[in-house]
């Protein structure tokens, strides 16, 4: 049994790890991270999805510190990706909220910088004059690779046409039941690889971006039929399912049990067979639908676009 993700050759050379560990906790529970973070790279995680807007990434640094000290890794082994927060985004600030980000990660680079989402306030600046300053970020050695999180196909075609540094990254949510078939064969055909976040639906979160309604079925007898023939839980299924149809999951949990089980993807397969079944299991719900913002001019999550 391996434990380890395989690794996914980005377009500019860079290789990722096909999982991650989600650090977005949802709770102030002090540690909480830290210890997660220490358990995950003893279980052999290596790629760590992090934001500056988590408020944890010090917790995070921690942690990485403790176990490169511990000669369980070396820094290059491991593959951090953090984000430049919505009230960030004139070109003026991305350099500095890089350079906190490094310092509160305890980090001299980054691997993957990411614009968390299309839109900013207070000030709504053009995604596109963002762009160049991260594209600073990248020369000025501060991070190895740039993308993006939360852009839609339009928002993705704009950039693409004006970036000198290709985004390698779109950051998108994905699961069993928000399959995003269009948007990641949009990504992959112009070489963006994409990301999936809150690949359980986030079950149980307890927040304002919570929308009501049902949660994202695990329990569907079509996982749970997938699940008894390879022996493998719902949970793993979901998460091989992503891996299959070409993305990277970023499961979060601080649950040691959990934590074990869900690297445990790498010695079984789908047949194609399997993933049509589980990509008829898509219901266009929205774990993060982010609708405080659907005011902003960028909001991503309607097309044709809610102008202001
Ligand atoms: N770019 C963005 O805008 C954006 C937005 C949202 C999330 N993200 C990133 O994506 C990461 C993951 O998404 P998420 O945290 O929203 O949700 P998620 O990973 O879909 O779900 C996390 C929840 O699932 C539970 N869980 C984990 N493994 C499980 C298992 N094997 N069986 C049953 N339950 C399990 C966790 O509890 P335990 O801790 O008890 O295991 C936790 O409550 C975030 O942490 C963050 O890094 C990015």
């Amino acid at each position: 049994m391996s434990l380890k993700a395989n690794l996914i050759t980005l377009s500019n050379g860079h290789k990722i790890p096909a999982l991650g560990l989600g650090t977005w906790q949802g709770t102030d529970d002090p540690g909480a991270v830290e210890k997660a973070v220490k358990l995950a790279i003893d279980f052999g995680y290596r790629h760590f999805d992090c934001a500056s807007v988590y408020g944890n990434e010090n917790e995070i640094g921690k942690a990485i510190k403790q176990k490169i000290e511990e000669g369980v890794v070396k820094r290059e082994d491991i593959y951090i990706v953090t984000k430049l927060w919505n009230d960030e985004h004139d070109p003026k600030a991305v350099i500095p909220a890089c350079k906190r980000s490094l310092k509160k990660l305890g980090l001299n680079y980054l691997d993957l910088y990411l614009v968390h989402w299309p839109f900013s306030y207070p000030d709504e600046v053009d995604f596109v004059e963002t762009w160049r300053a991260m594209e600073e970020c990248v020369k000025l050695g501060l991070t190895h690779s740039i993308g993006v999180s939360n852009f839609n196909i339009e928002q993705l075609t704009r950039l693409l046409d004006s970036a000198s540094i290709k985004p390698v990254m779109n950051q998108i949510e994905a699961h069993i039941n928000l399959n995003q078939k269009e948007l990641r064969d949009f990504c992959h055909s112009k070489g963006i690889a994409v990301t999936a976040y809150s690949p359980f639906g986030a079950p149980g979160r307890d927040s304002v971006f919570q929308p009501p309604g049902p949660e994202v079925n695990l329990d569907s007898p079509v996982i749970a039929e997938i699940a008894k023939k390879y022996k493998k839980s719902n949970s793993q299924v979901a998460l091989r399912y992503l891996i299959d149809v070409g993305t990277i999951p970023i499961p979060k949990s601080s649950s040691k049990k959990h934590l074990e089980s869900n690297i445990d993807v790498f010695d079984f397969k789908l047949t194609e067979e399997e993933i049509s079944a589980i990509e008829k299991l898509e219901r266009g719900f929205r774990t993060c639908p982010a609708t405080q913002f659907n005011n902003l001019k960028e909001y991503p999550f309607q097309e044709p676009r809610k102008k202001k």
